[in-house]
């Protein structure tokens, strides 16, 4: 068999089940790089090379006199960063007897909302740091409300620097009871209090004398006693990442068990599909085998023969997943550029990568007090919670009840960067009510009857370049010759369909997504659309391109230079712009995006109104859309 298959080959990085991933939260002045550092250091499995180093360096550079300083060991990791490799989470590994540890450790300032998302990603514990002296702030809140957000059940607080209230009880007791009380109101229910000084290395491996009235764990102790949910517990959901067909009669499904474990002979019900079949054989590199655990990356062959494709979920039949295209969602944007409605973005979940789009959010959630704001975009750091829409169904679990098929990453359409990250709180029941109602009049009949093919033709450009007078001539030709027209307009739709929109970024990012789809329906109905449109944006002018058939969407820039139009100005836009009494005017402070490859450009410096109305007509006749003419 193959015995050189990737997923064959992935089998043998088999998920350790004992290990905990944990992220670390708080800020270097809360001691937060000397306590990993000494959790590392204590555990005494630092490679040793790292050990030297930081002997070394605490003697130069320490600021504790001699002894080790364990916040170099951490703060080591910002020169990595350094070298040009944006790595804004570290993970730090270690191990006792009892389980091997991952810590993901988030900077405590800057882009803080960022970090702890990437880092809490896969985590099951958070450890979230305060000085004992200030007490629970607002950043301890904002941590501890991301933790909750993002799904972290368990979480121990750190009271660190205590030595410097004198090892305090009633210091500790009002913090923690503090802690307890807010922490509680947020859904965080496992919560431990636990008195440290990572300087001293009290509570954090080993129990302090100078809090003799402690009682709870150590750090480490904590640590090692967390009970990760459902580790290998729960129903069966196998991944398909591909289907793995190197030789007639081997099919088989490669991918990973996300959760619980598939035993040979299981039902397993596909999603989506929803059909059952039995795992016939579980194949590694090393041999088949009776069982796969989560978090193993194997090879699946089902006895029936059943249709599965990649992104498939393959789920224990009594407890099958579910499917939907919709979603009720909290985000969180991570990119610099605003997360725009209705633009169009890519949706990774589980090992499915589909478009997406995302609604006018419902609100925003303000972090640090957790109050509802309403929001019309979304800023990088920013949470809110939106319905999204796929364009394909997807298996998926709500986020709440199984992280691993209950989140996504948002990814930029043009650079494949990581944008956001969504959790799903409930599919919208619409997306599998509203079903495509197929008609018997369509496009053809109506287009036979035209006699000649419909089609957008879609004038762009800065305002005052001639879009509108041109696309004028233009239907007036066609109109003279008993052709099916219709013009829209930007002024004129603003006035009616799109008066709510304005001309930021997201509004007209809307306008266009209504005029494409305004415009695919005239299509539909047989006519030659004329549309003219500054559309400034190149992903929404794909987007109006891709609503119609290949061939039916003809783009057209109307290219005249800013110094030109400007100095031409018809409407007296530019010189109110500049006097500052317009914002957002494209191509003073909005900007424009040149097509890069329309199928017409116009040079209007060049050419009369007439002469580009001709060249647009006579490319409809070559590309046969006038049919009998
Ligand atoms: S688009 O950018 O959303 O495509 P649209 O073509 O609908 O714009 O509308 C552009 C017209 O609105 C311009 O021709 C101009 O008359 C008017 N307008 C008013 N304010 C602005 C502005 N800030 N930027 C651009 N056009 C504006």
């Amino acid at each position: 068999m193959t015995a050189s298959t990737p997923a064959a080959a992935r089998t043998r990085r088999q998920h350790h089940t004992d290990e905990l991933r944990f992220l670390t939260c708080g800020s270097v002045d809360d001691g937060k790089s000397t306590l990993i550092g000494r959790l590392l250091y204590e555990s005494k499995l630092l490679p040793s090379d790292h050990l030297a180093a930081l002997e070394a360096d605490s003697r130069r550079a320490g600021t504790r006199g001699g002894e080790l300083d364990f916040a170099l060991l951490v703060d080591g990791l910002a020169a990595e960063r350094e070298q040009g490799i944006t790595i804004d989470v570290a993970y730090r590994f270690f191990a006792t007897e009892r389980r091997r540890f991952v810590v993901a450790d988030t900077p405590g300032h800057e882009q803080y909302t960022r970090n702890m998302v990437t880092g809490a990603s896969n985590a099951e514990a958070a450890v979230v740091l305060l000085d004992a002296r200030t007490g629970v702030l607002t950043q301890t809140r904002r941590h501890a409300r991301l933790l909750a957000l993002l799904g972290i059940r368990h979480v121990a607080l750190a009271v660190n620097k205590l030595d410097l209230v004198g090892y305090s009880r009633s210091v500790f007791e009002k913090i923690s009871g503090q802690f307890r009380e807010f922490a509680a109101g947020i859904g965080l229910d496992d919560v431990t209090c636990i008195p440290t000084s990572a300087v001293h290395g009290d509570n954090v491996t080993a129990r302090s004398d100078a809090t003799p009235w402690y009682g709870g764990p150590t750090l480490l102790g904590w640590l090692e006693s967390v009970e990760p949910a459902a580790a290998s517990g729960g129903p069966a959901r196998f991944l398909v990442q591909w289907v793995n067909r190197p030789e007639p009669g081997f099919r088989g499904y490669s991918g990973q068990v996300v959760r619980g474990r598939l035993r040979r002979g299981d039902r397993v019900r596909v999603a989506p599909g929803n059909i059952e079949a039995t795992v016939g054989r579980i194949v590694t590199m090393d041999g088949d085998l009776d069982e796969a655990t989560r978090g193993m990356a194997t090879t699946v062959m089902l006895d029936d023969d059943v249709d599965v494709s990649r992104g498939d979920v393959l789920a224990a039949a009594g407890d099958p997943v579910d499917t939907a295209t919709a979603f009720q969602a909290h985000l969180v944007w991570l990119d610099e550029r605003e997360m725009l409605p209705g633009r169009q973005y890519l949706a990774k979940l589980g090992a499915s990568t589909v478009g997406l789009t995302v609604e006018t959010p419902k609100y925003r959630v303000d972090v640090d007090s957790g109050n509802h704001l309403p929001a019309r975009t979304l800023r990088r750091d920013e949470i809110a919670v939106a319905n999204v829409h796929l364009d394909t169904e997807v298996a998926y679990e709500p986020y709440r009840t199984a992280s691993e098929l209950g989140s996504f990453i948002v990814l930029d359409r043009l650079g494949n960067a990581t944008a956001g990250a969504g959790m799903i709180d409930f599919a919208l029941r619409r997306s599998a009510t509203v079903r495509w109602q197929s008609v018997t009049v369509d496009k053809n009949a109506r287009s036979a009857r035209n006699g000649h093919r419909p089609c957008v033709v879609w004038f762009t450009g800065l305002s005052g370049a001639g879009k509108s007078t041109i696309a004028d001539l233009v239907e007036k030709a066609l109109h003279a010759q008993g052709r099916h027209t219709f013009l829209l307009d930007g002024d004129n739709v603003r006035h009616g369909l799109n008066k709510d929109l304005g001309f930021t970024d997201a509004d007209r990012v809307e306008n266009i997504r209504r005029i494409g789809e305004v415009a695919a329906l005239m299509v539909d109905a047989g006519l030659i659309v004329l549309a003219s449109f500054i559309s400034p944006f190149r992903q929404e002018r794909a987007l109006a391109r891709g609503l119609v058939e290949p061939g039916e969407f003809c783009e057209v820039h109307v290219d005249a230079p800013l110094e030109h139009v400007e100095r031409r100005d018809p409407k007296g836009l530019y010189a109110r712009a500049r006097r500052g009494e317009l914002a957002n005017f494209t191509g003073i402070d909005s900007p424009y995006e040149p097509p890069e490859r329309p199928e017409i450009r116009l040079d209007t410096t060049a050419l009369t109104a007439e002469q580009a109305a001709e060249e647009v007509l006579a490319r409809l006749r070559e590309t046969g859309v006038l049919r009998g003419s």
